[in-house]
């Protein structure tokens, strides 16, 4: 629906309305490099009009006219050309941040479907492909179009005859033109989208490499990519062949029509109607009539690609956020703790649901373990939680309130979750644990750390609080980083906390460590506890055994045990309960 408005996302900015005055400027320079180009020839028709004896002085005064107006024009242009750069590159960066704003309003969901790759290059290459279209290819053209229209005037106030003449090939160039051009849009629509496939799978490859040489799948991993990017030159070059053949046709045209004009022009002087001043300024005149279809042909590239890429981002931004707050979304702050589900159910896409009907009630201040074997659902339902995705059936409430009708920010920052996987940005410890609380003072940071029992392995980093984690820093292993996760959580302070298989990575020694730890965090706080230690989960209020799904066990730890059922089943192999 949004295809056919290419200009959705600039008119979402506000359009280019905070540029009105370079905008206005750049204009004003278009308008005075046209009069220029106008003069030109005329200066000429008049200097050769007075090639006779004794007009020495008058042709020397009109010839550094005739430099004046060649420098104004140019002065003129070099005006354009800055300007317009300006206000390109400014609205890139407009567009830029407005389409990583928006990707940062998308769900887990949407990236969970695609390449991060392709993302990128939304956010990067389009962005970026906008500024020749901006720059060169607008004013190019709407200048290349006054001086058309001037042109036309000039011309047929020297002569209609010879205008006539000179335009007998204008209208086949234009068809020739408009019929090809339809076929370039949705040429460069897919390449566009096979440049985005391949940077995708470059990403991935690279972020895979490890496994990749593992298993030693070089060859045939390159092969693929090999494929994709032959596929992709190819579609480039053919792209650039389309655009060629307007080439031949404009010069084709201005060929003839120069041809004609001094056919006709000829004839015209032989029965003394033109002067050959009148036949030389028509000539002259001529390449300004053509010049708008060259840069028609010319910026056809920068032009599509632009056209192709504004259009991608339009698609981009149309995209509605599927989590997002309703109007009117509560602040659930300050909150109190109690959480429900209700009859829950759930489906990652529309695949087989992994949650059905799934109830439970966990007051304010009570600590509930969820267990079950891998891939039952357990860490779904910690998501759901934070509402990463919404319930395909039933609610989920805190305090009452369905989690649809909160205000995202306020209910996340209410819900602390340490996570099985920690992903680690390019960042410092200090940043990475302060995450939650930006504002902390370095002496809290070191005082959730030692309570993390992270303070001792940070301390012996190479610059300590200061080191790069993630991908450009320090490596960390699972366990250090499930340690910064829980310092994490515990700066946090949030009234909601999720353990989810917080400490898996972590050894026993230290584990039972942190156990008085973890114990202090999840006093006076709603706690969900999504753990594979018998250690831990016996010691919570009540368990939930979660199989394939649903919820098939609740109680204490004692009552599940002489139950002899699921939960029995579980601690003896699962749990590692020797009892
Ligand atoms: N992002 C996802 N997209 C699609 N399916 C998923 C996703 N995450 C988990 N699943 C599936 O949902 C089911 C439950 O997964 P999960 O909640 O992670 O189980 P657990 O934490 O209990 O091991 C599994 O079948 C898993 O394959
Ligand atoms: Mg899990």
């Amino acid at each position: 629906m949004t295809r056919n408005r290419p200009l959705f996302g600039l008119a979402s900015l506000g359009g280019l309305r905070r540029y009105r005055g370079l905008i206005a400027l750049v204009v004003a320079c278009v308008l005075v490099q046209t009069a220029a180009a106008l003069a030109g020839p005329l200066v000429v028709r008049q200097i050769v009009g007075l090639v006779e004896p004794g007009a020495a002085s008058a042709i020397g005064g009109l010839s550094l006219l005739l430099i004046a107006v060649y420098a104004v024009r140019s002065a003129a242009a070099f005006a354009v050309n800055h300007y317009s750069h300006i206000v390109a590159f400014r609205t890139c960066h407009d567009l830029r941040r407005a389409a990583y704003a928006h990707v940062q309003r998308l769900p887990p969901a949407w990236f969970a479907d695609r390449p991060s790759g392709e993302v990128v290059s939304r956010v990067v290459k389009d962005t970026d492909e906008i500024e020749p279209l901006l720059a060169d290819a607008v004013y190019g053209f709407v200048a290349a179009a006054v001086v058309a229209v001037g042109v036309l005037f000039v011309l047929f106030w020297l002569d209609p005859v010879l205008a006539t003449v000179a335009l007998l090939p204008l209208p086949a160039a234009v068809a020739f033109i408009v019929w090809q051009g339809r076929r370039v849009q949705p040429a460069f629509e897919a390449e566009a989208t096979q440049f985005a496939e391949v940077q995708a799978e470059v990403q991935d490859n690279v972020g895979g490499m490890v496994e990749i040489q593992g298993f030693a799948r070089e060859r045939g991993v390159l092969a693929a990519l090999a494929r994709r990017s032959r596929a992709l030159a190819r579609r480039q070059i053919a792209n650039r062949t389309l655009i060629a053949r307007f080439d031949p046709a404009v010069d084709g045209a201005t060929g003839i029509s120069i041809a004609l004009v001094i056919w006709a022009g000829g004839l015209r002087m032989a029965s003394g109607a033109v002067g050959v001043e009148d036949l030389i300024a028509v000539l002259l005149y001529i390449a300004a009539v053509y010049q708008p279809l060259y840069v028609l042909v010319g910026a056809a590239e920068s032009a599509q690609e632009g056209l192709t890429a504004l259009r991608r981002i339009d698609a981009l931004l149309a995209i509605r956020p599927e989590i997002a707050d309703r109007p009117g979304a509560i602040d659930p702050r300050p909150v109190r703790g109690a959480i429900a589900f209700e009859g829950v159910g759930f489906a990652y896409g529309d695949r087989t649901p992994v949650l059905h009907d799934v109830s439970f009630a966990v007051a304010p201040g009570e600590t509930v373990a969820l267990v079950g074997a891998t891939g039952a659902g357990k860490s779904t339902i910690a998501a759901l939680l934070s509402r990463f995705h919404d319930v395909t059936g039933g609610r989920i409430t805190l305090d009452g309130h369905d989690l649809r009708d909160l205000a995202l920010g306020p209910l996340r920052e209410s819900v602390a979750r340490v996570s099985q996987d920690v992903f680690l940005f390019n960042a410092t410890v200090r940043e990475v644990i302060a995450m939650g609380r930006p504002d902390a003072t370095d002496a809290e940071i070191e005082a959730a750390a030692r309570a993390a029992e992270a303070h001792d392995f940070i301390a012996a980093l190479p610059q300590g609080y200061a080191t790069r984690v993630g991908k450009r820093g320090v490596r960390l292993s699972g366990g250090q980083k499930q340690r910064l996760s829980i310092a994490r959580a515990i700066l946090k302070d949030a009234p909601v906390l999720i353990l989810d298989e917080a400490t898996s990575a972590i050894d026993a020694a230290t584990e039972a460590r942190l156990q008085a730890t973890l114990d202090r965090l999840m006093a006076g706080r709603t706690a969900l506890v999504i753990a594979h230690r018998l250690s831990t989960v016996r010691r919570a209020d009540r368990i939930l055994v979660l199989d394939a799904g649903r919820i098939v066990e609740a109680g204490d730890h004692a009552t599940l045990m002489a139950r002899s059922g699921a939960y029995a089943a579980l601690a003896r192999t699962q749990l590692g309960a020797a009892a």
